[in-house]
């Protein structure tokens, strides 16, 4: 059993799918690991930690020759991939909507494309999900990213020289990066306010320390979709949230927007018009900016002003922290061959229930039912 780790070829990608820890806890389990040269290089990793945890470490050519199982954290291209075993595994984020192309490819290749985004999310699968691992760190760095911008302080602080007043943070979407977005903005001194869909998230935002900004008016909705997510909502209830965040967000400092709906571009949530009735030197981050985003006038990559507000749009907010995120998501890689680990045929083998859900090729077709009826 062969695991290659890959150096991430995309622009911007600091990440990196395996760690010193991960080389040695596969090693535990029975597997070789070849890691390609440097590729833990931008999440401060270098090869020599990884050679010291067991690992080969080689070219793209023979790391990936003869390998079993390849991990990245986004889907590599398949160009970069002959040599690998017939039928090997693919395990990365794979943004399989976007990405449908190099999907088709690898069923082509007669790869086996394992999307981790398609995790389902139920207990025992917790600790193998990357959106939960990466998103929490991207709500902590949105925050961080806001201050960064802001030309005040989030505390209050009472001076010699006179007071300085707290800033005022709202976060929209309070999945996993929105809790954490309100825990950091609380850490750092701010009152913090927070609204969702998800009637169930009003507890949690209150038991962080916040204070809940809900639609009441609407009635039966509860906003919860399968597997904890969002659903579209009613225009009669979408008119209601507008009127109650125009009121909201005029008197904010800082507003952090997290809101996803799965398989759908993002809910638009901030207007250009909203933005005007902020105050000059207010700060927005559009955490969904690549999936559409929820703040009119945000660009991808980008830190645009609208009048006089900084609305801030960096791309792949994970991968700012790479450090973390690649100890996570190599955890989250691990956690899942793991789980399934074969000791006898010294490979992990798929149950029906998440083999399914996350299996995006076999046998040299797309197999996966939400691909093949989006
Ligand atoms: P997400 O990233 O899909 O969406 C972020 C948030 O935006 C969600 O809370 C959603 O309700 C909210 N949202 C959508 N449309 C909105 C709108 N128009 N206005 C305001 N907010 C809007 O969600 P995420 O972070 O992936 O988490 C969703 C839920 O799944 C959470 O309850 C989380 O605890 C649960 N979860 C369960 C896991 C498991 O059991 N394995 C793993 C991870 C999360």
């Amino acid at each position: 059993m062969k695991i290659a780790i890959l150096r991430e070829q995309a622009a911007g990608e600091r990440r990196v799918a395996g760690t010193p820890e991960t080389v040695k806890k596969f090693k535990a389990l029975g597997a070789d690991i070849a890691v390609e040269a440097g590729a833990g290089l931008t999440a401060s990793i270098a090869d020599a930690d990884y050679i010291a945890a067991g690992a080969v470490v080689a070219d793209r050519a023979a790391t990936v020759a003869d390998a079993d199982i390849i991990l990245g954290v986004q889907g590599p291209d398949v160009a970069g991939l002959s040599g690998a075993k017939p039928g090997a595994w693919i395990a990365a984020g794979l943004n399989p909507f976007s990405e449908r192309a190099r999907v088709d490819a690898y069923a082509a290749a007669g790869f086996e494309a394992l999307a981790m985004e398609f995790m389902p999310r139920i207990t025992r699968a917790q600790s193998m999900d990357i959106l939960s691992s990466q998103s929490n760190l991207s709500g902590y760095k949105a925050v961080l990213d806001a201050a960064a911008e802001y030309g005040k302080a989030f505390p209050m602080m009472m001076t010699a020289a006179g007071t300085v007043s707290a800033a005022k943070a709202f976060i929209m979407g309070v999945g996993v990066a929105g809790l954490q977005a309100i825990a950091t903005a609380r850490r750092l001194g701010a009152q913090v306010s927070a609204t969702d869909v998800r009637a169930a998230t009003k507890e949690q935002i209150e038991s962080l320390g916040a204070k809940a900004i809900f639609v009441e008016k609407v009635a039966g909705i509860e906003g919860e979709g399968s597997g904890g997510y969002a659903t579209e909502m009613s225009d009669e209830y979408k008119a209601a949230q507008a009127e109650l965040v125009s009121s909201h967000i005029a008197k904010q400092d800082i507003v952090i927007t997290t809101a996803l709906i799965p398989g759908r571009p993002a809910p638009r949530l901030i207007t250009d018009a909203q933005i005007a009735t902020m105050k000059p030197g207010s700060v927005i981050v559009d955490l969904a900016v690549e999936q559409g985003g929820n703040v009119e006038g945000a660009v991808a990559g980008e830190v645009v002003e609208r009048h006089g507000v900084k609305i801030v749009g960096h791309r792949n907010m994970p991968s700012r922290l790479a450090t973390d995120t690649s100890a996570l998501f190599s955890r989250n890689l691990y956690n899942f061959l793991s789980a399934f680990w074969d000791k006898e045929k010294n490979a992990p083998v798929l149950d029906e229930e998440i083999g399914n859900a996350i299996r995006l090729t076999q046998g040299g077709k797309v197999v996966n039912e939400r691909l093949l009826t989006s």
